[in-house]
């Protein structure tokens, strides 16, 4: 199931964002993000295993994806989908009008993930990965 991420589940989520970046981030980053009253992050959760993770920010009208991740044993099950659903349902609950993102242009996965979600690529920054361009993707919520 999908529920709100707390603080107990940092160590949880630092494990499925370790298989999943190369700069993963660690259980205190989590906790960090958790403080911001900004932020919302949502966990998925099965038999006590957290299995993946999503977060966002939201500013005035925009809703920004800041993460999400879904550990490789527990992927294309539908996880990620169910992240994203709760995601833009919070987002629109908290009064945004649009949601935004950046992905790395190899990223096949996560940019068909979001265009399923129904995310248009609107533009494209040159180099921003350590030199790999960044897609930048957005989506109406009204
Ligand atoms: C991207 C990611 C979150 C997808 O998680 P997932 O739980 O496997 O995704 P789902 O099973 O919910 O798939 C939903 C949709 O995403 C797309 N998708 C997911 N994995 C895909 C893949 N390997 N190839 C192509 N499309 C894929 C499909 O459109 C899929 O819909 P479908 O099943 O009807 O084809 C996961 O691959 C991941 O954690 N990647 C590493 C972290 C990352 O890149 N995060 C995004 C950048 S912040």
């Amino acid at each position: 199931m999908v529920r709100r991420m707390t603080d107990s589940d940092a160590a949880g989520a630092a494990a499925a964002d370790s298989a999943a970046f190369l700069k993963a981030w660690r259980a205190r980053d989590f906790e960090d993000e958790l403080k911001k009253d900004y932020a919302s992050y949502f966990v998925y959760e099965h038999d006590g295993v957290i299995s993946g993770y999503a977060g966002i920010w939201c500013i005035y009208e925009t809703a920004e994806l800041i993460r999400i991740a879904v550990a490789p044993p527990a992927r294309r099950a539908g996880i990620a989908g169910m992240l994203m659903e709760h995601i833009l349902k919070c987002a629109r609950e908290r009064g945004c009008e649009r949601m935004t993102l950046e992905v790395r242009k190899s990223n096949f996965a996560a940019r068909s993930l979001y265009k399923k979600y129904g995310f248009t690529e609107i533009s494209v920054r040159k180099g921003y990965y350590e030199g790999e361009d960044a897609v930048i993707m957005e989506k109406d919520l009204v």
